[in-house]
Order: C-alpha cells, then structure tokens, then sequence
C-alpha cells in the first residue's frame, strides 16, 4: 500500500479536523458551570441543600470554583462569586430582576405575575423618589416623635427580649410613618394582634414563597388576616392628610400608582410594602445594637459621643437630626457594619438569554445568584472579614453616598434597594434615642443567628435579652456605661477613644 493520501482523503481529514476543532471551541465556549445534582429527580440537592443552605453554598463553592448550579427543587441556581460573574450580574441586560422574583411575590402576596410586571418598574420609581437619599430628611422629625411616643412606654427600667424590644418600637413607628400615623395600632387588642401575624408572616416568607399555601396552614391565616386588615384601611389611608400638607405617604404615593394601573391589588401590594419595610430593619436594629452592646469600647464611645452632642441627660424629648448624624457617624458605621456581617444570604436574577461567565455559559432560564452574606466574608474584599470593625468604613465616601466596594447588603444595579437611607435613617434615630434615655447591657451570649434562611436578614437564635435603665449623666460617671454581663464580645479594633466628631 502506498505510503502518500490520496488528495481527496486528506482533504477529507484536513475538514474533519477543522470540524473537530470547531466542535471543541464550540463545546468550551458553552460548557455550562459544574452542578451539584444529587442523585434525586427534581428534588437534586435539595434535601442537603434545605438543612444548611449558607453553609452548603460556602461547600459548593470550595469544591467547584467561582460559578457553580446548584439544582434543588426543580430549579438551577448559579451561583458567581467573583468579579466577572458579579458584573454579569449587576449590569448584564440578558438578567432579570423581575421575572426572577414574580413567583415569589406572586405566592407571598397574591400579586398575579402580569400584574406585578406591569405595576413594578412605576413602583420602584415611586418609592426611590420618596425614599432617595436627599428626600429622607423630610421623615427625621416625625420619626423622632414616633420613637419619643413609643420610648415612653417602656417605662425607666426593665428587662426584655433584645428583638420583641426592637419590634416593639419599630413596627408601630415604621407603620406610622410609611402608611399613615395610628393606622390599626390605635387600640392594644388589634396592636397586639398585628404584631403577632406580621411576625408568623415575616417568619415563614421564605417557606410561603416557595411552597404551596395549602400546606402552611398558619402561615397563610396571617397572610389572610393581614391581607384583609389592609383591604379594610385602604379607603383610611387615602383620605389621611399627613402633617406636612406638601407631602403624601409613602403608602398614598404608591396607592395612586397601583390604582391607576391595576385597581383590586392595592392590599396586596400594601401588604408587600409592609414586609420590605420591616423585615430587614427590624434584624438589623437587633444586630446593630447587639454588637455595640457586646463592645465595651465601642459601646463607651458611643454614650460619650450621644453626651457630648446632644448633653448629658437622658430625660429630655431631643431631636436627632442631619447635623446630629454628622457627628454621631461612628453609629452609621455601627450599622454598615453589623449589616455587612448579617447580609442576606442570597440575591436573584433571572437568565433571559445565556450568558458568559469565565470559560462558562449559563444557559437562559437558570436563576443567577448571588450571597451578599458570603461576599462580605472574602477577605480579599472586606480584610478580617469575620471581626466586627465599624472603623472599616472610615474609608467610605459616605457622604457622596458611597458604601464600600463590593458590599452588596442592599443590592445592587438597577433595582437596588429603594428604601435603605430611609432604613438607615430610622435605625440610626431609634438607637440614638435609646442609648441616649437608657443605660443597657445584654444578658445572655451574644446570640446566633438563624442558618435556615437566606432571604434577607437573618434572624438571631435563641434568646438575648437586654436590660435597660433610664441613665443619669454618663459624662460625670468616669466608669462610663455598664458592661454587658451576658456577651462575649469578639476582638475589636476600634482605637480607644475615637469618635467622628
Ligand atoms: C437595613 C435594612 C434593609 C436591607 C438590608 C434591605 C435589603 C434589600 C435587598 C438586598 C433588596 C434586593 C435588592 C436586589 O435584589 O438588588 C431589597 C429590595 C427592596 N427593599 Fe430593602 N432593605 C432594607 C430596608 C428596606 C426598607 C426600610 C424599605 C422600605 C421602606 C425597603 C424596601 C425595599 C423594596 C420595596 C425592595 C424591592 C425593590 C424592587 O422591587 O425593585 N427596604 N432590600
């Protein structure tokens, strides 16, 4: 046999080689992350996924790399860790927040998927403008009235709960202030009544976005109490003339966008107001205030800098104010920080068209994902990322309202958070005003927090409770505040004596 090709065979293998190697750069190009899939049609990894979530995603990510599916539930979430994957999904057009999150809106608030489609964008624009970080202050001096009002009945001493202390000031104030002042919170039985569903509600959103409502019976009781408590004060919350004749609720302004567009759904949407507008805040006041109180030097420096601001005693009805915050901005750092170490485990986009992540293609209809939670723990972005050192965000331009890089607690891109100055203002208030009236100490260990969820926030575990006494003039007490009795604080890193003044 001769040893040379035939010119027509090595043609022939010369284009089934470009094929191959076409194939091959084909195959790369759209090679999907790798998956974690368990053995189980549709339930995938979602048995070991449900147990630990963080803790499986922070697993996945050891094992796999920057991207990886997780598939549970019939559903394939990829995860991005890393920068390019994090552009992807901030900036990318073939992502999507709202189809991303229509199921679950539509299962927690009844809200139908077209008609949230419709209503969204018009909302989101509604709520950034009245909660936009020059618009805030308007709400500074009803909210220092608010907390004043709710201060007083805690009396000049006690102990309490840390979080029933925290949700008994916040969810009367934000209600007041964001819907309509005294709205169902006039009288105790019904007070009482809303805070006990609003809590079953808040506890189980994450279950009641995903799973049939048939099976949460109690959950869906308090979703249907809530639902027709909202559908009952809508025509109140219309006709309220806030006192301030320039402005109208935040609840008003969104009731004319809802009723010009899908007139039917306004208690629904109202009932989703609620629980974005209490559900992060309430933990993160908890946080915030736990991590302070479990830093004696941090704790002191504080007292002394409410002191030196706003005076010594604690009786008087002060008023916090832009200027105040100025000079207090250790608290806002406080606050950054706590958020930064309690962050939502998770935030979602959907893929409308496949994208490329590294050598990667996430194909459309995955659900892109990102944890806050865990990105705030990469010590390449956040040094020490595990010690609670509010100086951190001494680097911060937050006055040109710019938090660190890479801190995603708010989200980000597009539909980024529309209420977190508000969210900061009214936190930073409420604990100004507290530490200002009373001298407190946690009683318990600092607590854990709840490793079940990973939608927003997570809630802290087990029991803190927090002692309070009305204070006298810590200025002329040389020990400074009580040290907590209960919290083993972890090490910090605050120089003695610093206070932004
Ligand atoms: C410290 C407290 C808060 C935290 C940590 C927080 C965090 C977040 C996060 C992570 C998102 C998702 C953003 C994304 O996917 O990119 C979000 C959305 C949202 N937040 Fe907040 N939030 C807080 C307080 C508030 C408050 C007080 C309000 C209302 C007064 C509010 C209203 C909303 C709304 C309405 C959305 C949905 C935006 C949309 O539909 O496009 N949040 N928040």
């Amino acid at each position: 046999m001769s040893e040379d090709l035939h010119p027509g065979v090595a043609a022939l293998a010369a284009l089934l080689a470009g094929v191959a190697l076409l194939l091959v750069l084909r195959r790369r190009g759209s090679r999907r992350p790798p998956c974690t899939a368990g053995w189980i049609p549709w339930v995938g990894a979602g048995l070991r996924f449900g147990k630990a979530p963080l803790e499986f995603i922070e697993q996945a990510r050891a094992q796999y790399g920057p991207v990886f599916t997780i598939f549970a539930m019939g559903k394939r979430m990829t995860f991005v860790t890393e920068e390019e994957g994090i552009n992807v999904f901030l900036k990318s057009k073939e992502v999507n927040f709202e189809l991303a999150v229509q199921n679950p809106v539509y299962h927690t608030a009844s809200i139908p998927k077209n008609v949230f489609l419709t209503l969204h964008e018009k909302l989101y624009i509604t709520m950034k403008g009245k909660m936009g970080a020059f618009n805030v202050y308007r709400f500074a001096e009803q909210l220092n009235e608010e907390f004043h009002e709710r201060l007083e009945d805690l009396g000049p001493h006690g102990t309490m709960d840390l979080i029933s202390l925290v949700r008994h000031l916040l969810y009367p104030v934000t209600v007041n202030v964001l819907f309509k002042k005294a709205l169902f919170l006039s009288y105790k039985k019904k007070t009482e009544d809303f805070c006990q569903h609003f809590q079953i509600y808040d506890e189980g959103f994450e279950c009641g976005s995903q799973m049939p409502e048939w099976l949460l019976r109690n959950w869906s009781k308090s979703k249907r109490w809530l639902l027709a408590l909202f559908e009952e004060s809508i025509p109140d919350i219309k006709a309220y003339k806030p006192e301030r004749a320039d402005s109208m609720t935040l609840m008003q302004a969104v009731l004319d966008v809802v009723e010009g567009v899908a007139a039917g759904h306004s208690a629904s949407c109202a009932l989703l107001m609620l629980w974005a507008s209490l559900s992060n805040a309430v933990p993160v006041t908890f946080w915030t205030l736990a991590f302070i109180l479990s830093h004696a030097d941090i704790h002191k420096t504080i007292v002394e800098g409410i002191s030196s601001v706003l005076g010594g005693a604690g009786k008087e009805k002060i008023r916090v104010t832009q200027d105040t915050l100025k000079k207090l901005s250790l608290i806002k750092w406080c606050i950054l920080e706590a958020i930064r170490l309690r962050a939502p485990g998770v935030i979602t986009r959907k893929v409308v068209k496949p994208v490329k992540i590294l050598n990667y293609t996430v194909p459309s209809g995955d659900l892109l994902m990102l944890s806050p939670f865990w990105l705030h723990r990469n010590p390449q972005y956040f040094p020490d990322p595990e010690s609670f050192k509010p100086e951190r965000w001494k680097e911060a331009d937050l006055e040109k309202h710019a938090f660190l890089e890479h801190y995603m607690a708010f989200g980000g891109g597009k539909f980024q958070c529309p209420g977190r100055w508000f969210a900061l203002l009214e936190i930073q208030i409420c604990i100004i005003l507290i530490l200002y009236k009373y001298d407190c100490s946690l009683l318990d260990p600092f607590p854990m927090q709840s490793h079940l969820h990973l939608v927003g926030v997570p809630q802290p575990e087990g029991q803190c409770r927090i002692e309070y006494n009305e204070r006298c003039d810590v200025l002329h007490d040389p020990r400074g505040p009580a040290p907590s009795r209960g919290a083993t604080p972890p090490a910090t890193h605050l120089p003695s004596g610093h206070q932004e003044g």
